[in-house]
């Protein structure tokens, strides 16, 4: 009998590379994988697994939709976006934290007045001060939330910190780690009850191999 079919979303990029590792690593074949092209679609042939690729917070969308059954995804977007799926294992690679950074030398918790946090997690960032009992102004912004504190749209910013390299290149500097993160593997639902012996021997194998 055929296996049932899975379908994995992987997260494009970084994420992307080091999942084909591990799936190579766990003994599948991962060439239609590295033969990508601009295709969104691969197939690992004789396992009856499909593996798409999307943008972080849609692999959590095709997830909880169930048309996909598994899915790797950082624990940034998994805090920020939230949603009703099972968070299985931590991968272990994708490793990074959230942090509260300020220019250099500046008192992010001095004074009285409300401070401003420029962000692209406005959701991460208004539970970590929530919980902390401290208001502050949250302003979302797209990308290099770093300049936001430089040219004064904010007092601090919440963020990605993987190396330190670009806050130490921009002046800035963490005051408090507010998160650790890294890749999440992924379930639907209802998939881990229909399809639960073939995402166990996924899971299983992936575990083994981390
Ligand atoms: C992330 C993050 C920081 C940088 C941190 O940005 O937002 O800017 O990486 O890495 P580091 O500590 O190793 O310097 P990303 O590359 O995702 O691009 P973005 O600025 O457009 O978000």
């Amino acid at each position: 009998m055929e296996k049932k079919k899975i379908r994995i979303a992987l997260t494009k990029g970084r994420i992307e590379n080091k999942a084909v590792d591990l799936l190579e690593k766990s003994g599948y074949d991962v060439t239609d994988l590295r033969e990508k092209g601009r295709r969104l679609i691969l197939t690992i042939p004789n396992e009856n697994i499909e593996v798409v690729l999307a943008k972080a917070a849609d692999v959590i969308t095709y997830v909880e939709h169930g048309v996909c059954d598994l899915g790797v995804v950082g624990k940034d977007t998994i805090m920020e976006h939230g949603g009703k799926f099972h968070e299985i294992a931590d991968l272990g690679f994708g490793k990074c934290k959230f942090a509260l950074a300020v220019k250099k030398g500046t008192d992010f918790y001095s004074g009285y007045g409300v401070k401003t946090v420029a962000t692209k997690y406005p959701e991460v960032t208004r539970n970590f001060f929530e919980n902390k009992g401290i208001d502050v102004d949250i302003v979302k912004i797209e990308g290099s939330v770093e300049l936001a504190p430089l040219v004064s749209l904010s007092d601090g910013i919440v963020d990605i910190v993987e190396t330190g390299t670009t806050l130490k290149e921009n002046g800035l500097e963490v005051v408090e780690d507010v998160a650790p993160v890294s890749a999440r593997l992924i379930a639907n639902t209802v998939s881990i009850k229909l399809k639960q012996e073939r995402i166990l021997e996924i899971v299983n194998l992936i575990k083994e191999n981390l």
